[in-house]
């Protein structure tokens, strides 16, 4: 544990540096702009996706910053989903990463303009990887399918459609988790595969790997707004109930969520097992995942 705790954030790191290079090359104007682009990213987060991604380019002989730009073009549109997320007509919530969310730090328009510029950067980031050939491409497309309307926006759309709802079931859990959150990863560790040109069965245990892996984590979402704490968290706990979402916990209970949750790692934890590489770190990785208290 403690070698994966180093190599988490050694990755964590090289992600900061790519992050910092590229802010350090753009200004916005005007200034609050500028300040509202940079507050959300630089708040810290996990950066799992990122770190996902990273650990798969090298799992996959190549290097991180074969994948550096599309990482944090990555976390821009997860940033971005955020800052949405969290606005009043969403799931209004305060706080963020520990601090104010964008729209009580900003005020609700230019949060929302934050998140469009997140997109929009993202995705100039994601055309000029383009450049670099064909597979390039296929990532880029991977990553855009997964965020947008076949993907997290979704997955979005369907959790405020559902909101309030008492007929909703699994079905619609399944159909949220998987779009809101699941695609994402999806994106994580798959989008290296394909720049590297992978074969289509690497390719697809890669993708089944992240659908999975996103179920444990929304899983593991709605437990800790039950069980968990803001301290560790930075976001206000009990949401999802207050909001009446259609949440892993009200679908199946606190007791059957744990339940699911073991089984996703041990499904996540036999995928690897079928990739011919070393993966020791995306299974130190899953485990993570399901004991994590942040
Ligand atoms: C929160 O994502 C939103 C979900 C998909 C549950 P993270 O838990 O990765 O948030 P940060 O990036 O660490 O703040
Ligand atoms: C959000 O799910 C997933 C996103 C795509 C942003 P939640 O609404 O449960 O995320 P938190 O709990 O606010 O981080
Ligand atoms: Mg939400
Ligand atoms: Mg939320
Ligand atoms: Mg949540």
């Amino acid at each position: 544990m403690a070698d994966f705790n180093e190599n988490y954030e050694a990755l964590r790191a090289s992600f900061e540096d790519a992050l910092h290079s590229y802010l350090a090359g753009v200004t916005f104007k005007p200034k609050i702009l500028d300040e509202s682009f940079r507050y959300s990213l630089q708040l810290g987060g996990k950066r799992v996706r990122p770190v996902m991604m990273f650990a798969a380019a090298q799992m996959l002989g190549g290097k991180i910053a074969d994948v550096s730009a599309l990482a944090v073009a990555l976390e821009m549109i997860h940033t971005y989903s955020l800052i949405h997320d969290d606005l009043p007509a969403m799931d209004n919530d305060d706080f963020r990463r520990g601090q104010p969310s964008s729209h009580k730090k900003f005020g609700e328009g230019q949060a929302i303009l934050a998140g469009d510029a997140l997109l929009n950067q993202a995705f100039q980031i994601c055309m000029e990887e383009c450049r670099k050939g064909r597979t390039y491409v296929n990532a880029a497309v991977l990553i855009a399918k997964n965020a947008g309307a076949f993907g997290m926006i979704a997955g979005q759309a369907a959790d405020l459609y559902f909101q309030g709802s008492e007929t909703a079931g699994e079905k619609d859990y399944e159909f949220i988790a998987r779009n809101k959150t699941a695609k994402m990863f999806m994106s994580a560790v798959a989008a290296p595969a394909y720049v590297y040109d992978a074969d289509e069965n690497i390719v697809s245990l890669l993708l089944e790997y992240g659908k999975n892996l996103g179920f444990l984590f929304q899983i593991t979402d709605d437990l800790l707004d039950v069980g968990g704490n803001f301290e560790q968290l930075g976001k206000t706990i009990g949401k999802d109930a207050a909001e009446k979402k259609v949440s892993a916990v009200k679908v199946y209970g606190m007791r059957s969520c744990e339940a699911m949750a073991e089984r996703y790692c041990e499904l996540c934890l036999d995928l690897l097992s079928r990739l011919p590489y070393e993966c020791g770190f995306l299974e130190e990785f899953t485990k993570f995942v399901l004991k994590r208290e942040h």
